[in-house]
């Protein structure tokens, strides 16, 4: 179980329809954080606008502030988005902006309270929405806190310059901080460039492409109902595996003695 950060350059590439695709159709519980400072989109997207009273990170972030009690506050913060297994739930995001100041001082708070997810009984993997990059606010903790960070981008041209700016600064930063190396991978939106050409001129591996199904995202970007057997639904799913994947190569590289360096395989 891990934290899984997506993060764009900018262009609303699609980081919040993947992460909300994922969510829905990943095999373990999962936790979708939405940590865009520039504001959360799925309750009044995909859930409509349905609930009761103000609900989320922006309300956690408050009580935290003010009680210090975000261990006990968190689960009734959530929203169970396959009601009533609690096995995919929704922290939703702050959607009044004065909120934003309150949450960005607690970045660090939430990134080790969600690292503690992944370790809980039962764990959680947390699929965090980390918005765009550059914007006032960016939730570095989290990103360095992850073991995963999909840089979600589209494959044309003008997508992929911004992409790989923001790959330098996402680069320096982690080496600064001293953050494990591999967690980095680039994550395709659609038709475009092939994944070899890209890889090669970003200098990061691709570890899949989305399909383009406007249908879908059309869903959950707006709400009605979603059915499993859709591209993008389908792709999400399939995204697991290489995440699996490079989550047990990162968990061999920390078991390995340093003594005894790391194999190359790893
Ligand atoms: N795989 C996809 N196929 C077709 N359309 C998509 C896909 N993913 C996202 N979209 C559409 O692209 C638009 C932007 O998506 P989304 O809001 O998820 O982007 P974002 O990167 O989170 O943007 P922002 O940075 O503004 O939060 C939406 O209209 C969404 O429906
Ligand atoms: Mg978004």
């Amino acid at each position: 179980m891990a934290i899984i950060a997506l993060v764009s350059a900018k262009g609303s590439p699609g980081v919040t329809t993947t992460a909300l695709a994922c969510a829905l159709s990943w095999h373990r519980r999962v936790v979708l954080a939405e940590c865009d400072p520039a504001g959360g989109s799925i309750l009044a997207g995909y859930l409509g606008g349905a609930l009761d009273g103000p609900r989320g990170l922006g309300e956690l972030a408050v009580g935290e502030l003010r009680d210090g009690n975000l261990d006990t506050a968190f689960w009734s913060q959530l929203v169970d988005l396959d009601a009533p297994r609690r096995e995919r739930l929704l922290l939703p995001g702050v959607v009044d902006p004065a909120q934003a100041g309150s949450v960005i001082p607690l970045w660090q708070r939430f990134a080790d309270f969600f690292t503690g997810l992944e370790r809980g009984d039962p764990p959680y993997d947390v699929i965090v929405d980390c918005g765009r990059l550059h914007v006032v606010g960016t939730p570095w903790p989290l990103l360095r806190a992850a073991s995963v960070v999909l840089v979600v981008t589209r494959a044309q041209l003008p997508d992929l310059s911004g992409t790989r700016a923001m790959l330098k600064t996402l680069e320096r930063d982690f080496a600064e901080h001293r953050v494990e190396p591999g967690t980095l991978r680039l994550l395709l939106v659609g038709d475009g460039h092939g994944k070899g050409e890209i890889s090669k001129a970003l200098q990061l591996p691709v570890i899949a492409r989305l399909p383009h199904d406007p249908r879908t995202a059309g869903v959950l970007s707006l709400g009605g109902t979603v059915r499993a057997g859709r591209p993008l639904l389908r792709a999400a799913r399939e995204l697991e595996v290489p995440v699996g994947a490079l989550l047990d190569r990162r968990r061999a590289r920390l078991a390995w003695p340093v003594s005894q360096g790391v194999p190359d395989a790893l």
